[in-house]
């Protein structure tokens, strides 16, 4: 397929774009590089450098590819400065997507992979987290996110686009080619790899009087890779609506610090911090949907796994992209 993919340049979208061209189809970056790295870029895609902020970047790149799908990751996904600056995030992921979506219509688009989040959802009462729970976000950067999902719900009414919501859990881990490199970097794995780097001296555990059993909140870590087959899963005819995506399992972040000190072989020191403002407890998906009816089948499902990769990764890049 000929695919549009935005944001192409970030994490998840490089290493999306590198899973789609190794399937054969042909990539089309569409990217403002603002926080993604041109470094990130996979030599066999072709980069449009566009601004989702300004609609006739994107009307152009649009119909210029006349893709047969888009993937949408270009965003701000940043919970603690969503809540700082919310407007930041409804301007670039809610009108930047409006866009996008505009765009779609104009050129006969009608299939879209949105990347959506598990923070459309708040912090849910039961787990493990289903697609059909009430969503409720505490964030703007859930918020934002949510909005687009409803703005897409109606084009498929209206104008009958095709929106497929993957709904995110934690992601991490890395290829050989591409991996995460934030700046600024607040994710946990990248921060705790960052002590055996050299970077930093400990790594932060915020908060150790959560109602988890070791007092740490609990996160769903899916590995890159796994999330990028369930987006070429996804492009399949006949796939729509809302997918969770994680291993249906929890892990604390001190249980995460734990396995990192074994790949690393490095004792890591962490230090009790306060709670981070809007983090919920525990997040623990239920991907059977996604097992079921997109015929997906995590391949990296063990936490060691993917922080190996990761570990790799950032080894052989100890500063990012810069190298
Ligand atoms: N944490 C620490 N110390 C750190 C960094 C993080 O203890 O230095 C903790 C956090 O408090 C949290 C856990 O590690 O409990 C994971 O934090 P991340 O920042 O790695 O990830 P989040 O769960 O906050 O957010 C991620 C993505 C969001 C997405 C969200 C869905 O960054 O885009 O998952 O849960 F919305």
């Amino acid at each position: 397929m000929k695919l549009l993919v935005t944001g192409g340049a970030g994490y998840i979208g490089s290493i999306t774009s590198e899973l789609l061209l190794d399937a054969g189809h042909e990539v089309h970056i569409f990217d403002n590089l603002g926080r993604g790295h041109r470094k990130g870029v996979d030599d066999r895609a072709s980069l449009i450098i566009g601004d989702l902020g300004n609609r006739a970047d994107i009307r152009k790149a649009m119909l210029e590819v006349r893709p047969d799908a888009v993937l949408h990751f270009a965003a701000y996904a940043l919970v603690g400065e969503s809540m700082e600056c919310p407007e930041m995030y409804f301007d670039n992921n809610l009108i930047g997507g409006i866009h996008l979506a505009d765009a779609m219509i104009e050129a006969g688009v009608k299939k879209i992979i949105f990347s959506s989040t598990c923070a459309t959802y708040g912090q849910p009462e039961t787990m493990p987290m289903t697609e059909d729970l009430p969503q409720l976000p505490q964030n703007p950067y859930g918020e934002s996110k949510l909005m687009l999902e409803r703005v897409l719900q109606w084009y498929e009414k209206l104008h009958g686009i095709c929106p497929v919501f993957l709904r995110y859990f934690n992601a991490c881990g890395a290829t050989g080619k591409f991996g995460e490199d934030h700046e600024p970097e607040t994710h946990l794995i990248p921060l705790i790899l960052q002590v055996p780097l050299g970077k930093r001296k400990k790594v932060f555990i915020f908060g150790d009087d959560y109602d988890t059993p070791d007092g740490t909140c609990i996160r769903d870590y899916i590995h890159i890779s796994d999330l990028a087959q369930a987006h070429i899963l996804a492009l399949n005819e006949g796939i729509s609506g809302a997918f969770n995506l994680g291993n249906g399992g929890g892990f604390s972040v001190k249980e995460v610090i734990e396995v990192a000190r074994k790949v690393c072989g490095h004792p890591i020191p962490a230090e009790t911090a306060a709670r981070r403002p809007g983090d919920p407890a525990r997040l623990i998906a239920s991907a059977e949907r996604a097992h079921s009816v997109l015929g997906w089948k995590p391949q990296y499902p063990d936490i060691k796994t993917i922080v190996e990769h990761a570990w790799q990764w950032h080894q052989a890049h100890p500063n990012g992209y810069e190298d």
